[in-house]
């Protein structure tokens, strides 16, 4: 092994917000031309640290060195300028902006038409994508690129700042499998190149895939720095949660009773055709595909987010009109979608507030809210979920990603739906609380609800279903009994090789 130097090094670092303690003890050391993942429960204070990092954040105590030197950024731009960037799950980038002018941001030249070197920075532009393998169209506005797109932007504008550290936080949450590989790809050959990356996830696969070495955090404090090479999965579960994670999908045997949700001959042109399924009490109905296939527009479209041309959505028996998602929330549909931080969380409310928000009308009565039975009922939801927060009333935005997350479903959940469609259950989920949200939809199921659970996680998918749809470029191509279900089978139907069944 070639002597590696450390380019990034937090050391005790802390940091407390109001009675808060969101870091301990965050103690890392990045190493040039290695890839350090970074991993812990939702909460665990890994977002703190690398906020730190970019300066968002200022750190209360605790040493923090770059390239060997003392800094104490008070600024996003000052850690940008000392050569870290940062690449968020969501990117940041201006969507009226061309994606040239979106890597070279803040720094094109001054002549007040901002034209003079245009030609210059497409082409540098252009020289970045090569470099980076992509293709991507310098001129075209940052509006509408997909989000891996958008991410290889961030990396470019950083390759271009010639970052010496890149962090990536949770990434690949909204990532397609084709998508997943080429991040991993420019990650590769950024650390062939000697710069020190961090990579924050959830998904231990693609920890043992990319990275070098890994650092567990647990509530707030380090634990420990283990070489990928030298650790499992399970060694790794067990620092993160000081405990044995043995089941993971403990999925209980459930009396399957009669039609809930009833999908006939749905269709939507050009995204998707012919899609009828049923979902019964008590069962769990996976439905797995490639992102892209079009499984969330399903769902929307079920629920009555998305409009559909034609086609008919019962519930119990009943048509659920469409294009209302109020009309089907009264049949007894309840959507969890899969961008919860987007859809479905008030980021500056309360966590009691956002757990209940749904269910205000079975707790007011002469326009009174019951304020008792509301905290009663998000208590017992935001308990049921972990939801990691000092109460019930801290404010929800300030609250880590996962549980974030957490509360969202809560909310759903205490609606109490005949046919919940959950999509994504686990995503950006720990592992801890993995197997809690397994159970829970279990029990649920087992209460006589109805459930469609979308996911990409095939063991989840095997562990939960009782019946398993798998959607390939907007259809359903085949229907799959867990007894038949394996991880073959479903990818098989998943990428369009249907085998024929005689
Ligand atoms: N601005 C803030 N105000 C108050 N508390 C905060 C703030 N930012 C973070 N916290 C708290 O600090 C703790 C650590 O959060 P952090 O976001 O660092 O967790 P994380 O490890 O990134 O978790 P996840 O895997 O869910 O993303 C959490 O309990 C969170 O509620
Ligand atoms: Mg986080």
């Amino acid at each position: 092994m070639t002597s590696s130097q450390v380019v990034l090094e937090l050391r005790d670092v802390q940091k407390s917000f109001g009675s808060v303690v969101a870091l301990r003890s965050g103690t890392i050391a990045v190493e040039s031309g290695s890839i350090h993942a970074l991993v812990g429960e939702n909460g665990a204070g890994k977002s703190t640290l690398v906020k730190i990092v970019a300066g968002l954040y200022q750190r209360d105590a605790g040493t923090f060195q770059l390239g060997g030197e003392d800094v104490n950024f008070t600024s996003t731009a000052q850690s940008k300028a000392a050569g870290v960037a940062v690449i968020y799950q969501e990117p940041t980038l201006f969507p009226d902006l061309s994606v040239t002018e979106n890597i070279f941001m803040g720094r094109q030249p001054t002549n007040r038409f901002g034209r003079i070197n245009r030609a210059a920075m497409r082409d540098e532009a252009k020289a970045l994508f090569a470099r980076l393998g992509v293709n991507i169209d310098p001129d075209r506005p940052a509006e509408g690129l997909s989000i891996a797109d958008q991410q290889v932007i961030e990396i470019a504008k950083a390759v271009s700042l010639n970052a010496r550290v890149l962090i990536m936080d949770e990434p690949t949450a909204a990532l397609s499998g084709v998508e997943v590989d080429r991040l991993f790809a420019i990650a590769r050959s950024l650390r062939d190149e000697g710069r020190g990356l961090m990579f924050i996830s959830h998904r231990f696969d693609e920890v043992f895939a990319l990275c070098d070495k890994v650092t567990v955090m647990r509530d707030g404090s380090y634990i420990a720095t283990n070489l990928i090479s030298e650790t499992t999965v399970d060694a790794l579960v067990q620092q993160m949660v000081g405990r044995e994670v043995t089941e993971l999908f403990p999925k209980q045997e459930a009396v399957i009773g009669e039609p809930v949700l009833v999908v006939e001959d749905l269709e939507s042109p050009g995204i998707f055709h012919d899609i009828s399924f049923t979902v019964r009490s008590g069962e769990i109905v996976g439905l797995a595909g490639l992102v892209g296939a079009g499984r969330s527009e399903v769902a929307r479209a079920v629920f009555g987010v998305d409009k559909y041309k034609s086609g008919r959505v019962t519930v119990d028996g009943k048509t659920v009109k469409p294009g209302s998602p109020v009309a089907a929330m009264q049949a007894g549909l309840a959507l969890i979608p899969e961008d919860r931080r987007k859809q479905g969380l008030v980021v500056d409310s309360g966590v009691g507030e956002n757990i209940t928000s749904v269910i205000l009308n079975q707790l007011t009565k002469l326009g009174v809210i019951n304020g008792r039975k509301q905290h009663d009922e998000a208590r017992e939801w935001a308990t049921k979920l972990e939801v990691k927060a000092q109460a019930l009333d801290t404010i929800a935005g300030t609250l880590s990603g996962g549980n974030q997350q957490k509360v969202v479903i809560a909310k759903w959940l205490a609606t109490n739906p005949k046919l919940l469609i959950i999509d994504e259950p686990t995503r950006g989920i720990d592992v801890g609380t993995k197997s809690e949200v397994h159970r829970l939809l279990s029990q649920l199921a087992g209460t006589g609800m109805g459930i469609l659970m979308i996911s990409s996680e095939l063991p989840e998918v095997l562990g939960m279903a009782d019946r398993v749809l798998v959607m390939h470029e907007g259809r359903i191509s085949q229907e799959i009994d867990r007894s038949q279900a394996t991880s073959e089978s479903v990818m098989r139907a998943a990428t369009g090789a249907v085998t024929v069944v005689l």
